[in-house]
């Protein structure tokens, strides 16, 4: 029986945060209830053979809804859907909106993992880009959240503005004590059509420069792997069995299937992305991306390097590439940037920071 694994994604937020390009939007009751009404069509209109390895409802802000939208859900997936019994099932949460009542039904309802945006333990970082916790609020939360679930993720931005290294390896220290397992680091981005793209441009935010931000990164990837924490991807550290089941589908090329606004899915080989607005959501439209063998190849070779997974070599040869004639290979196997193990190869985590030039150069 093939297995599969379920994104559901919650386009609504409190309000936007300064440096966001996700879909998602502040909306009232009455359309979140019709998004949820149009979510569970979806979720049973696709119903199909498999058996659910992962489950995983982000956004936006899933702690938004009230227990009863996503039980509502919930109940949707698993009538639809057999999924293990030991599936991995992560919410996301933003501390501000993360109460007792939300964690008592989420666990009723069997999710077993959290994952909670932090960003920064520094209120006046948190307030510059928009965020609406404090650093207290945000620790309080992943205490209350921690009483109740082992499994709590926490994300940080590296690159704010004025956050050097050690500070941000103070807030993981904090949140390592809170017993936080798993915690996500994210090189700040900044995109177009966001305040922050404004603030910046306008000098009213200065966020690290490049160099700045990588100095920053290497010092809290140390310091996370010093306190045990494996980096089994770029931006992602875990203490060992708290890795993310989930996002190991997207970078193993598994299969999974996307509901909601925007989700994504993937069939193994074909990838089709839902409308991201309501209308055109509701009407049922989607669009289709078929990569030809050098995107597949490319994909392939991407995604396996940036994580503990590796990419196996046979996949790589079928598609017609034998990466090992690639005129970088054999210099990066001497160095030890590309480590070989049986018929797989893997970019040793400690040049992960040169992952887009070693990547770039080993493509076809
Ligand atoms: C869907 S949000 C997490 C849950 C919740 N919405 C929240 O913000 O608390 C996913 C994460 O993406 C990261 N993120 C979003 N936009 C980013 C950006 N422009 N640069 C870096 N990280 C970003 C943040 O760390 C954020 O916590
Ligand atoms: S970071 Fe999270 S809370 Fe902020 S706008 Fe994006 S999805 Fe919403």
């Amino acid at each position: 029986m093939k297995e599969l694994s379920i994104y559901v994604h919650i386009p609504f937020c409190e309000r936007k945060c300064n440096y966001c390009a996700f879909v998602s939007y502040c909306t009232g009751e009455k359309e979140k209830d019709d998004y949820i009404d149009e979510l569970c069509k979806e979720i049973e209109k696709r119903k199909c053979d498999g058996v659910v390895r992962t489950i995983y409802i982000g956004g936006g802000t899933p702690s938004i809804l009230t227990p009863q939208q996503i039980e509502k859900v919930v109940k949707a997936i698993y009538d639809t859907f057999d999924v293990y019994d030991n599936a991995e099932f992560t919410i996301e949460a933003n501390p501000s909106s993360l109460t007792e009542e939300l964690l008592t039904t989420w666990k009723r309802l069997r999710v077993n993992r959290l994952s909670i945006g932090v960003q920064s333990l520094k209120d006046k970082s948190l307030q510059k880009i928009g965020r609406l916790h404090t650093k207290v609020e945000a620790l309080e939360k992943i205490k209350m959240a921690r009483k109740c679930f082992d499994n709590v993720s926490a994300d940080l931005i590296v690159g704010l503005e004025n956050e050097t290294g050690k500070e941000l390896c103070r807030y993981a220290s904090q949140l390592l004590d809170l017993g936080v397992k798993h915690i996500s680091c994210y090189l700040l981005e900044v995109y177009e059509n966001t305040k922050l793209f404004c603030d910046v441009k306008e000098k009213k935010y200065v966020p690290l420069t490049d160099d700045q931000t990588i100095t920053a990164f290497n010092k809290l990837a140390n310091y996370l792997q010093d306190k045990g924490l494996m980096r089994y991807e770029i931006s992602n550290f875990a203490y060992p069995d708290y890795e993310s089941q989930h996002n190991l589908t997207y970078w193993e090329r598994a299969e999974y299937l996307g509901f909601g606004i925007s989700a994504h899915s993937f069939d193994g080989k074909n990838r089709t992305a839902n409308a991201d607005n309501f209308e055109d959501y509701k009407a049922g439209k989607i669009s289709k991306e078929k990569l030809n063998a050098t995107e597949e190849l490319e994909e392939i070779i991407m995604l396996g390097l940036r994580c503990k997974l590796g990419v196996e070599t046979a996949k790589l040869q079928k598609l017609g590439y034998d990466i090992k004639q690639n005129s970088y290979y054999a210099d990066y196997v001497k160095q030890g940037v590309i480590q070989e193990k049986g018929d797989r190869i893997y970019l040793n985590p400690v040049f992960y920071h040169l992952s887009n030039t070693v990547i770039a150069n080993l493509l076809p």
